[in-house]
């Protein structure tokens, strides 16, 4: 299995490209399962994840081609894929696939959609809490659907006469519920409005594609958001919006590691609340043409407090990152989580480095160290692993990160972008 190999101390300078959002790539390319025509996505990123979803749609009749590649220095970074389901071969979506990658349960909202039916797996537990659906499935029935959950599966059944627009309101934000009940209302009946909608720019970006393919959607990006249903989508061409999850991450990086880098392809608009967070850590901030530059020279990291929570908040998909970078301020930073119950496991790895950090409930409280030492750590998660290569970077001596599928989930070529950019960081197979 692979391990990543972190020698730290070495500043970071240069280019980071970034790619397109791995949690945009994932509801755009299952809308694909709407129409019979081809949907072309660019900007896709080359990760585990929708190498996984490629199979998964494989498996309801899509034929899927890859072609284009955008390239940068020598290296390709982002890849175009044609999605075509002229039909949906199955309605199943069955456990050895979905429980692989929670996202592949909103498969559930086209296939109800197009075909009247869908038998999709519950998705399970995962490293991060429960995960419950109860709202993907409350929000189906509001639509009309009729859901029975029989042998570790969710069977639903459209009326006759298939969806029926109708206004819900969602008891708790969620972008999974949001992605799936815009899908699966575009081919509804009537209108539908949505309320206490997810306001997430991957959400904007899905509701951008919709709106391309013939759908008509108004109000993303806001809490309220409006479907009026259409008979049928057609195909269309989308470019996938940047990763903003990756981009607060190299920001975090080179805020921890010091040095001076221009992330490209990127927006600061994506992640102002993040971005907030790192400048009055110390590091300095500015737009470019095509991105963001990161600088932090010298002055040390003071600690900031934060609180994960949707969109326009600080994303919980940073946190265990910002941790990462807490561990090395010169005092004491609080880090409270409010959407995932147990997403902290990073706190015992990094621990292993040297940080000093006490849990209570769902509050850490982090006090910054002087030194961290390289130790060998775990990746738990996807964003957990990530945190271990920041706090790498700063720590003496060798960090060995194991378990890096995590990583491969949902960054794409970290090692090559980071050593690009002068850190010690190789990929060590064994
Ligand atoms: C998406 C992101 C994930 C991110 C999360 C929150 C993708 C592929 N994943 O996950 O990276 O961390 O948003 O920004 O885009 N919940 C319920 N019942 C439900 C659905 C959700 O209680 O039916 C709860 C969840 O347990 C969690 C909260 O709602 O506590 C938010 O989860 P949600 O926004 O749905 O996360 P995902 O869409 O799964």
């Amino acid at each position: 299995m692979d391990r990543i190999r972190i020698v730290g101390g070495n500043e970071l300078h240069g280019v980071i490209p970034i790619s397109g959002a791995k949690n945009a790539a994932l509801p755009l390319m299952i809308a694909s399962l709407l129409t019979d025509d081809t949907l072309t996505l660019e900007n896709v990123p080359h990760l585990a994840d929708v190498e996984q979803l490629i199979r998964i749609l494989g498996n309801h009749g899509a034929d899927i081609s890859v072609n284009g590649r955008r390239e940068r220095q020598g290296e390709s970074y982002a890849r175009t894929v044609h999605f075509t389901s002229r039909n949906i071969v199955s309605t199943t979506a069955p456990y050895e696939l979905v429980s692989k990658m929670r996202a592949s349960f909103w498969v559930i909202g086209p296939l109800l959609a197009r075909e009247g039916k869908a038998r999709v797996s519950l998705p399970g537990g995962c490293a991060i809490g429960t995960r419950p659906v109860d709202l993907f499935i409350e929000g189906l029935a509001a639509l009309g659907a009729n859901i029975e959950i029989d042998g570790g599966y969710v069977n639903a059944t459209a009326p006759a006469g298939g969806l029926i627009g109708a206004r819900y309101v969602f008891p708790k934000v969620s972008v999974g519920a949001t992605h799936v009940l815009m899908m699966a209302a575009t081919l509804a009946n009537g209108t539908t409005v949505l309320g206490n909608a997810a306001r997430e720019p991957e959400v904007v970006d899905l509701a951008k594609c919709l709106n391309a393919m013939g759908a008509k959607i108004s109000g993303q990006g806001t809490s309220t958001v409006t479907i009026e249903g259409v008979r049928s989508l057609s195909g269309a061409r989308h470019h996938v919006l940047p990763d903003r999850i990756e981009t607060g991450t190299y920001a975090m990086a080179v805020a921890m590691a010091g040095g001076d880098v221009i992330l490209e392809d990127t927006e600061a608009s994506l992640l102002d609340t993040a971005l907030e967070a790192i400048r009055r850590a110390g590091a300095e901030i500015s737009e470019t043409n095509s991105g963001i530059r990161i600088v932090r020279n010298g002055a040390g990291i003071k600690p900031v407090d934060i609180v994960t929570d949707p969109f326009p908040g600080f994303p919980t998909d940073l946190q265990a990152q910002f941790m990462g970078l807490m561990t090395r301020s010169s005092g004491v930073s609080h880090i409270t989580e409010t959407i995932f119950e147990n997403r902290f496991m990073h706190v015992q790895e990094l621990a292993r480095l040297g940080a000093k950090i006490s849990l209570s409930g769902q509050t850490a409280k982090v006090e910054g160290v002087s030194r961290l030492k390289g130790a060998p750590v775990m990746a738990t998660d996807l964003r957990a692993s990530v945190s271990l290569v920041i706090a790498g970077l700063a720590a003496e001596g060798e960090t060995m990160v194991s378990r890096v599928y995590h990583l491969d989930r949902g960054f794409e070529r970290l090692e090559e972008k980071l050593t690009r950019c002068g850190a010690h960081v190789e990929r060590v197979s064994d």
